[in-house]
């Protein structure tokens, strides 16, 4: 049996003072909520804030971009032993976001992948289609790519410390969100992809669903047989917002 995430991505949002409410508030309302596990991946000089306010809860916190590289003149980027000093347990790898507007690419994802599980953090792989890649017809070569450089830089069994997420990208922060359907659909396709390594992993992987989820369309999204839970962008910087979704989710 999968155990439902979710997990917050706070993107570049936050402050001291707005973070100490929202955390204050998800903590009181969600610690030991067995329905799923509930994560925050905040901004990374917030991370000792998660940490102080997290620690001895039953909700775990992580960042959004890590570093290959294990330490060295890199200047700007933070390595997985500095996100463990503060008792990360996720991060986000190849996000969108920074694929789209960084350069991030399939390689340099499965290399930040691979340096995150050798760390003995938990990445969140982010994969999925632009609007004109699903219009062109070519969803699941897109999500094949994306997942094969990982699969083939880090191996079937790294996934197994892994979570993946679909994240359609027309519908991130577009209010647009993918039909239950056509996420499950995709996360079908990615946990069959992963099967034709290894079954047990391929039966174990959580795989969320992100963009646009919201209270109102959570519990449909993770009813689906193959949908365990969800990466929230917008909705996880609204206490009530998230509150919600992480109780939509249970077993
Ligand atoms: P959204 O973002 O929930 O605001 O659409 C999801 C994400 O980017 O992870």
């Amino acid at each position: 049996m999968r155990q439902k995430l979710v997990a917050g991505n706070w993107k570049m949002h936050g402050s001291l003072q707005s973070n100490r409410i929202l955390l204050g508030r998800v903590r009181d309302e969600l610690d030991g909520w067995q329905g799923a596990e509930v994560s925050v991946c905040v901004p990374a000089p917030y991370l000792a804030q998660a940490q102080s306010m997290l620690s001895g809860s039953s909700i775990a916190w992580g960042a959004q971009n890590v570093s290959k590289h294990a330490s060295g003149a890199y200047t700007g980027e933070v390595s997985a032993s500095m996100l463990l000093d503060f008792d990360c347990r996720h991060v986000l790898i190849g996000h969108s976001e920074r694929r789209a507007l960084y350069g991030e690419s399939d390689h340099a994802a499965a290399a930040k992948f691979a340096a995150a599980v050798a760390a003995g953090l938990v990445p969140v792989l982010c994969v999925g289609e632009t609007l004109h890649e699903r219009e062109a017809g070519v969803t699941e070569a897109v999500i094949a790519r994306q997942i094969d450089a990982v699969l083939d830089k880090a191996g079937i069994a790294a996934f197994g410390r892994a979570v993946v997420a679909y994240e359609p990208v027309w519908a991130i922060g577009t209010g647009r969100t993918a039909t239950p359907e056509q996420a499950q659909a995709v996360h079908a396709f990615i946990r069959n992809r992963l099967r034709e390594r290894d079954a047990l992993v391929a039966e174990n992987q959580v795989i969320l669903y992100g963009g646009s989820v919201k209270a109102t369309n959570a519990a449909e999204l993770f009813s689906q047989p193959d949908i365990d839970g969800g990466l929230v962008g917008g909705a996880s910087l609204v206490a009530e917002e998230f509150i919600a979704i992480c109780r939509a989710a249970r077993p």
